[in-house]
């Protein structure tokens, strides 16, 4: 596992992994010429289970399994509570299999406050994962929630993917129904389609990630590491899905009309703050990012650290987010579903 761990952060850094979707492109803020504000009163916090956090942002689970992951862990974890925001850790899979890999997870002593999210993926419950195993992950690694990724492309196009997912929902029933901390269901880039979100919400999850096209794509990553035929695959599969928007605002309508009370998370292209307002402003609660965060950990510019370079990063969303609500009006993030215009996706 630890090889395939190390295939997915070679690739990741170093090619172009993601997928084509022209993420909120016939959406538009009204600017407002008169925000009649000070640009310090803009306010950009967000409650999501429970907590306020700075910004609606949360970084989004990636990789752990591998001793390079542990310094990647530890960096986003610093750069996360500095930041005031949430953070998923990458599948804990192989910690449940050999406890010495602990080590690779635990950044509860990098980051005493951090809300930390733990994370497996939901077909691990049907090759072994038990109940009890992520109860002990929660207490071990001492988590805040808990991630279950739905992930069925990826597992059909790795070599030794896991491809038995029947009867999931039940079991996804159990664990959120027995778990003591939140249980997120996220997608990692195909989408979630309206009729699953509300299955998994009359499942009883806490939140859900719509996890959508157009950021990185994990079809054609396991693509690049198979045979000729997987690597066909991975092509052929690139695009798969629902864009995070699209799959966002068709989710959004469904909570809205059946008065849901769940927190939706956007994750899958999201790559500034124009893009979390436009996201928060049609219906996340918060906005997942991913692969810049993990670039800029391990491919940091010449003479920044790796947390210097992250920090950057996360300061780029934060001034461009709140750039967006100043230049639109919008004091609070709950104003700005008021000043978008949207053209029909
Ligand atoms: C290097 C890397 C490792 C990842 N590992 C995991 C994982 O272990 N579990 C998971 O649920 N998602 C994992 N993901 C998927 C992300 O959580 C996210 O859903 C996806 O990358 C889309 O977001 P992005 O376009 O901002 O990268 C990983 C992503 C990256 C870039």
């Amino acid at each position: 596992m630890a090889d395939r761990k190390n295939d997915h952060i070679r690739i990741c850094q170093t090619q172009n992994v993601e997928s084509n979707a022209e993420l909120f492109a016939k959406m538009n803020f009204v600017p407002e010429a008169l925000p009649e504000l000070h640009f310090s009163e803009i306010n950009t916090k967000q409650e999501f289970f429970g907590q306020t956090f700075d910004l609606p942002i949360l970084i989004t689970a990636m990789t752990g399994g591998v001793e390079k992951g542990q310094e990647i862990n530890e960096t986003l974890a610093l750069a996360a509570e500095k930041f005031n925001i949430p953070m998923g850790l990458g599948s804990q899979k192989m910690m449940i299999k050999e406890p010495k890999f602990k080590k690779l997870f635990d950044i509860r002593k990098t980051a005493p406050k951090l809300f930390i999210i733990g994370n497996l993926g939901a077909v691990s419950l049907n090759y072994g994962i038990s109940l009890e195993d992520i109860q002990r992950l929660v207490d071990d690694l001492e988590l805040n929630a808990f991630a279950l990724h739905l992930n069925a492309l990826q597992e059909c196009i790795q070599p030794e993917g896991e491809r038995n997912f029947a009867n999931l929902l039940q079991k996804i029933e159990i664990i959120a129904k027995t778990l003591p901390v939140p249980l997120l269901i996220k997608e990692v880039g195909s989408g979630l389609s309206p009729s699953t979100f509300q299955k998994l919400v009359n499942a009883g999850v806490s939140g859900i990630d719509v996890g959508g096209k157009g950021g990185t794509s994990w079809g054609y990553i396991e693509g690049l590491r198979a045979n000729k035929e997987g690597e066909r695959l991975g092509d052929l599969f690139r695009n798969w899905g629902l864009p995070t928007d699209e799959s966002l605002i068709a989710c959004a309508k469904v909570k809205k009309d059946f008065q849901y009370n769940v927190p939706l998370v956007a994750t899958g292209g999201m790559r500034n703050g124009l893009h979390v307002a436009k996201a928060v402003a049609v219906g996340a609660t918060m906005v997942g990012v991913g692969l810049p965060l993990f670039r800029a950990a391990v491919s940091p510019l010449k003479g920044e650290t790796p947390l210097e370079s992250v920090e950057r990063e996360l300061s780029f969303f934060k001034k461009s987010l709140s750039i967006t609500m100043f230049c639109s009006g919008a004091k609070m993030l709950s104003d700005l579903s008021s000043r978008i215009v949207r053209e029909s996706l």
